[in-house]
Parts: C-alpha cells; structure tokens; sequence
C-alpha cells in the first residue's frame, strides 16, 4: 500500500450534519449545548466522524465525538458514568490519540461540564456552583419550556388582536424577553417603573414611570415574574383599567400564592413555587443573581 493510498484513512470525514437545529441523541447533550451558548462558546454538534480501524477499504470502527468547539479547537465526547460505556469509550479515545495526533479531544463526564467551562474561563460557574445558591428550584430548560407553553397559550387566545404585553421593571426582563419571542402575533410592548416606599395594601406603591402606549381599547397582558403579596399586581391592575384598557390579563411565571395578602385573578402562571427566597432569571438578591439562566433558592445568611 503506498502513502498516497494511505492518508485519506487517517482524516476525519465529515458528516452530513445540516444548518438545521441539531437532532441531539441525549437530553444531556442539548443541554451542554445551552450551556455552551450561555456563554457565548460556539460549538458543532458532531461535525466529523474519526475513522479508527479499517476492513480492507472500508470503515469498520470510527467515532463520531460530540460536539467540537472551534474557539478552544477542541472535540468533546460526553458520556454518564456507566462503566462500560467509559471503558469502550476511552479505549476509542485512545485510538484517535494515537491515529490522529494532532486533534484535541476530551471525555467529560456529564457532572465535569461546569467545571470545564470554568476551567477555560467562561464563568460564573453555572447551576451547581454559584456561590450563595442552595438549590436549582426550575432549571433553565424547566423555564424554557414552561415560557414556550405560555406562549403558545396567549398565541391561542388572543388570536386575530394584538395585545399589549406591559412589564414592570425590573425582574420580569428575561421572561418578557422570551416570552414575546414564543408569541405567534403581533405584540405591542412597554414598560413600567414603580417604587416602594412602604405602606398596607398598596398605598405605598408611586409609579414613577408611567406608560407611553396609550391603552384606550387595547387588551393588555400584564407580565410578572412573580406575584408574592399580589399588592403590587392589584395596584397595577386598577391603573391599567383606568387607562381605558379592552382588558387586562395577567402572565406570571411565578406564584408565590403562600404569601398572598391580596387576592388577584391570574389568568397565566407558569409555577407555584414555595415561598423561599428564589433567585435568577430576572429575580434579585441586591440586584445580583438576576441573570442568573435558572431559578435558583438563596442561601440563607451565614449558610
Ligand atoms: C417583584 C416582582 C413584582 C413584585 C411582586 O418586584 O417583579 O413586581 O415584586 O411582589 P408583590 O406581589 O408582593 O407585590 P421587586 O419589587 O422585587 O422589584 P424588581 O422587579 O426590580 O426585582
């Protein structure tokens, strides 16, 4: 056999992924794809297969690595901690080591993920790590799809209108941002600032930015990250209607219906959750954690 006959087995083959979203074959894999974009790393999902034993002219074993990230020129192979999978699996690793020197790849393990991407740089750490989380309550896939629901729920029964979405900064700002994307209409959007300044049931809320949509006859859907005592949400709903709205509807995706001091009508709610301090995706601790891609429960203090 000469080297010209040689050398196109010891190159990788390109499959034939498309432009289309990739079909992954493991939930596990689709969400270290999100995790990969949560922070800006690009990535290929199985872009080229490594040939690794051959029988006569054909292909007998190869290995078709994951996912390829071009930024740290790297292929990464994911596996769970079954054994034998792990056995088989660097055992080919080894092969393509051998077969194909040049080429940088990885078995991680589903729990080595975050603390990959921290170790090149991309950080905070996610989920598991972030300091002064306790818990993961809604992950970020949780959130996506209950949003998409929603979405699909509004699409539904405001079809043929064109609502106006109103928030009220600042927490709802990444369910707003992805809730409008999931709706199958034309929206109008606009936001609302108001401030605390104490007092029952209401009294102590001063909008202190107001709406520039004017809402005579329009219908309005009110979207909330989370309704806690509902004084927020019943002020709120009074100056909506006096501004001569067709109808006021309220989306949250949280209810803390424990808590509630006053009783509101909430149409949409993504989930009830406990009433524990949460975290993420728009929600604050001293304004911080709210970009956070999950719901996460604080830590207490000193915890
Ligand atoms: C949150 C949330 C609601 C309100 C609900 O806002 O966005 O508007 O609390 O609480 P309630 O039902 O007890 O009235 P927050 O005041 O934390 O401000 P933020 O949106 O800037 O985070």
């Amino acid at each position: 056999m000469t080297h010209q006959e040689a050398k196109p087995r010891f190159e990788p083959v390109p499959t034939a992924a498309s432009d289309s979203p990739p079909r992954f074959a493991h939930p596990s894999e689709k969400e270290f794809a999100q995790i990969l974009d949560f922070y800006g790393l690009r990535w290929a999902y199985e872009p080229y297969s490594f040939p690794l034993r051959w029988d006569g002219d054909s292909i007998a074993e190869m290995l078709t690595p994951d996912f390829y990230l071009p930024d740290l020129d790297l292929y990464l192979e994911l596996t769970t901690m079954k054994q034998s999978l792990v056995t088989q699996k660097n055992r080919k690793i080894r092969r393509i080591r051998e077969i194909y020197p040049d080429i940088n790849i990885r078995l991680l393990y589903r729990k080595d993920f975050h603390r990959l991407l921290a170790k090149f740089g991309f950080g905070p750490l996610i989920e598991s790590g972030v300091p002064g989380i306790n818990r993961v309550l809604l992950s970020d896939h949780q959130v996506q799809q209950k949003v998409e629901e929603l979405g699909k729920m509004l699409s539904a029964d405001y079809a043929q209108r064109q609502p106006v979405l109103v928030g009220v900064q600042r927490g709802m700002v990444c369910f707003m941002a992805d809730l409008m994307r999931k709706i199958t209409l034309p929206v109008m959007m606009d936001f609302m600032s108001i401030s605390h300044y104490g007092g029952a049931d209401g009294d102590g809320l001063r909008i202190t930015k107001d709406l520039d949509i004017e809402l005579d006859g329009h219908d309005v859907v009110l979207v909330e990250d989370i309704v806690d005592t509902g004084m927020t949400l019943n002020y709120l709903m009074s100056h909506l209607r006096s501004k001569g709205a067709a109808s006021v509807e309220v989306c949250t995706l949280l209810d803390k219906r424990a808590r509630r001091i006053v009783d509101v009508s909430i149409k949409y709610v993504g989930f009830e959750v406990p009433d524990e301090f949460l975290v993420g995706y728009g929600l604050d601790y001293l304004e911080k954690y709210r970009n956070l891609p999950f719901i996460g429960v604080l830590k207490p203090e000193g915890g």
